[in-house]
């Protein structure tokens, strides 16, 4: 049997069985190909001084607090490379996806839970989307109490252009505020936790209690909120898809349940024709018109 005809059984099965939402659980791989670094992967580090560091030890709280103007300046080189990059197939499809079921009256049979912070789901227009590690676009802020609904702000449109390198000053470092208040960038850091009000905790575990299936594109299994969505899915015996040109521990999953496929190779490769069977399943084709 072809995957396609192993991952269309696997599909029909999964969607004849509950009428709960298709599950999307998509990590920076959905976004290598637009040109967005992944984020384990060899996109280098950024300089300090004499010093290196690496993303994760950046992306803390305790590294912000040490040194706001450097954390700032590396978030800003990081929005302009995200803001460069233009949304990709798999990201369209997805949306193609979403506006189908939606215009057949079955939206609530489709959610997206992204880890990407680079905005391309929204901007290529997926709706029904939970960004449960934040937004690089936006900003609040620092002194918010976690689990408190943030006050959030755009990113002012004069940092739009930061260069590799290029360094914050005390003067634009000041600028940076929310409603007088010092900001920070509106991302979800090593040392911090999950919440609802912010990062849709709660939803997005509630989500894989009722899912009927779950696809999982590009993401390394690093993080926790990822890994629990898809240990519930599996507790619950509904399969998952998982497309990455290599093993994670969510195909493995899928290996030890049997509950499932791993489509090894890109979100571009295979997204795009696993939506097309996902809607082919749902909707009898004189409902799949949008
Ligand atoms: P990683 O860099 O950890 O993993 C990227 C995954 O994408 C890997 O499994 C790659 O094999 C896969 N990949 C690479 N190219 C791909 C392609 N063209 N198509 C499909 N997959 C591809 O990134 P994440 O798993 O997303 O959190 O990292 C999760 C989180 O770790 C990030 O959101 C970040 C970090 O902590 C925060 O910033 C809070």
């Amino acid at each position: 049997m072809s995957g396609h005809d192993e991952v269309r059984e696997i599909i029909a099965g999964a969607l004849a069985a509950d009428d709960g939402p298709v599950l999307f659980l998509t990590g920076a791989g959905i976004s290598a190909e637009s040109g967005i670094p992944t984020f384990r992967g060899p996109e280098g580090y950024w300089r300090v001084g004499s010093r290196n560091y690496h993303p994760q030890e950046l992306a803390t709280f305790a590294s912000f607090r040490e040194m706001p103007a450097e954390v700032w300046s590396w978030y800003l080189y990081r929005r302009a490379v995200c803001r460069a990059a233009e949304p990709n197939a798999g990201h369209r499809a997805l949306v193609a996806l979403e506006q189908t079921l939606d215009g057949a009256g079955e939206g609530e049979r489709f959610r997206l839970v992204t880890q990407n912070v680079d905005g391309l789901h929204q901007r290529a227009g997926s709706r029904r989307t939970w960004a449960i590690h934040g937004n690089i676009d936006e900003m609040r802020p620092v002194a918010e109490r976690h689990g408190t609904p943030a006050r959030r702000a755009p990113i002012p449109a004069r940092f739009d252009d930061w260069r590799k390198g290029q360094r914050l000053t005390p003067a634009e470092l000041d600028t940076l505020r929310v409603e007088g208040k010092a900001a920070r960038p509106h991302v979800l850091w090593f040392d911090e936790s999950y919440d609802e009000p912010n990062f849709h905790f709660e939803s997005a575990r509630r989500a894989a209690q009722r899912a009927s299936m779950l696809v999982v594109v590009g993401t390394s299994g690093a993080t926790n909120l990822p890994m629990q969505i898809a240990l519930l899915v599996a507790r619950r015996g509904r399969p998952a898809i998982v497309i990455d040109p290599a093993p994670n521990p969510f195909s493995e999953i899928t290996t030890q349940t049997g509950h499932g496929a791993f489509l090894r190779g890109t979100a571009g490769e295979h997204v795009p024709w696993v939506c097309d069977e996902i809607a082919t399943a749902l909707l009898p084709a004189d409902r799949r018109e949008r």
